[in-house]
């Protein structure tokens, strides 16, 4: 049977209806009425839906990444809708969009127990490309303390030569809001830009540090290397200084010790892990 379906850029008057969307779609994990103005503002690439005989049943952002790669995210499928061909026409928007944008990389993030988002990934080509755990610290009674020895890293060269180093413990991505940024001298950059680097040279130590979006729900630590536990205290002082209820951190499932270094310092592990697949226009 054809389907009615129009796929199209959302538009403000669109806001409650794709915010609806993501509440059918997703019983937990939601974000777009936080993030609706961001996705609209956001210079390249798309916010999309998708309209079935003129109702809004889903929806899925284009966003290109500091290094010139896209991440296709928040893909959503109103669960009366589901199983009919409307995330694969998303898709195909996304790989459109890529050729629009001269970008030949597309990456995407989903739970490790996701098998129809892994799936349909797989439809068009994607591979897994790592896996990660994650873990979360609450800081409801976490106090802040003065630290003097981490300040924000403002030369680029400078962040280049203390982020590259970490980039095949931590399976060359640095992790914020569940946002995979693949570790490159162009990410640097943006987190220099973007005051997202601190670094303690007397011990030697370095943390990226930072929220994409919801800074109030939770700071997340990208990476970090060198004294770690000084790393974690800084974190988690930062943190609550900024107001945040809690703080996350997602790294490879192939280290271990971060994994002991975090749970040591109190942070709990979430409940399942999440892949990274990299697909090609
Ligand atoms: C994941 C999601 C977007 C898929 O949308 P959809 O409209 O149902 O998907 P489509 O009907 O277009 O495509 C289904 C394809 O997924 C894949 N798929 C479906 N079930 C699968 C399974 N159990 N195992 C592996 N692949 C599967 C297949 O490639 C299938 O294509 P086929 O029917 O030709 O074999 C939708 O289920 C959804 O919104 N889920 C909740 C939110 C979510 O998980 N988002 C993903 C990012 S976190």
């Amino acid at each position: 049977m054809t389907l009615n379906l129009t796929i199209r850029p959302v538009e403000e008057k669109d806001r409650a209806a794709v915010i609806a969307v993501e509440g059918k779609s997703m019983p937990h994990w939601r974000y777009v009425e936080q993030v609706f103005d961001q996705f609209m503002s956001h210079p390249n690439g798309e916010f999309s839906l998708a309209e079935l005989d003129g109702q809004v049943v889903a929806c899925a952002k284009f966003t290109v990444m500091p290094e010139g790669s896209a991440w296709v995210e928040t893909l959503r499928v109103d669960s009366d809708f589901q199983g009919r061909g409307i995330g694969k026409a998303l898709y195909k928007r996304f790989f459109e969009i890529a050729k629009e944008q001269n970008v030949d990389t597309l990456r995407m993030y989903t739970g490790m127990k996701n098998k129809v988002s892994r799936g349909l990934a797989e439809h068009f080509g994607f591979a897994l490309e790592a896996s990660f755990y994650g873990a979360n610290y609450s800081l409801e009674s976490a106090v802040p303390i003065d630290d003097h020895h981490f300040k924000p890293v403002t030369d680029v060269s400078q962040a280049i030569d203390l982020l590259m180093p970490l980039s095949q413990e931590w399976n060359g991505f640095m992790v914020m809001n569940r946002t995979f940024y693949r570790l490159t001298p162009e990410l640097c950059g943006y987190l220099v830009d973007h005051g997202r680097i601190f670094a303690d040279p007397t011990s030697n130590s370095v943390i990226a540090f930072g929220a994409r979006f919801m800074p109030d729900v939770s700071q997340h630590i990208g990476l970090f290397g060198g004294d770690e536990a000084a790393c974690l205290r800084f974190a988690k002082s930062e943190g609550k200084k900024r107001g945040a209820s809690s703080l996350a951190c997602l790294f490879p499932v192939s280290a271990e010790s971060t994994m002991a270094v975090l749970k040591g310092a109190g942070f709990e592990e979430t409940p399942a892990g999440f892949i990274v697949m990299k697909g090609s226009v």
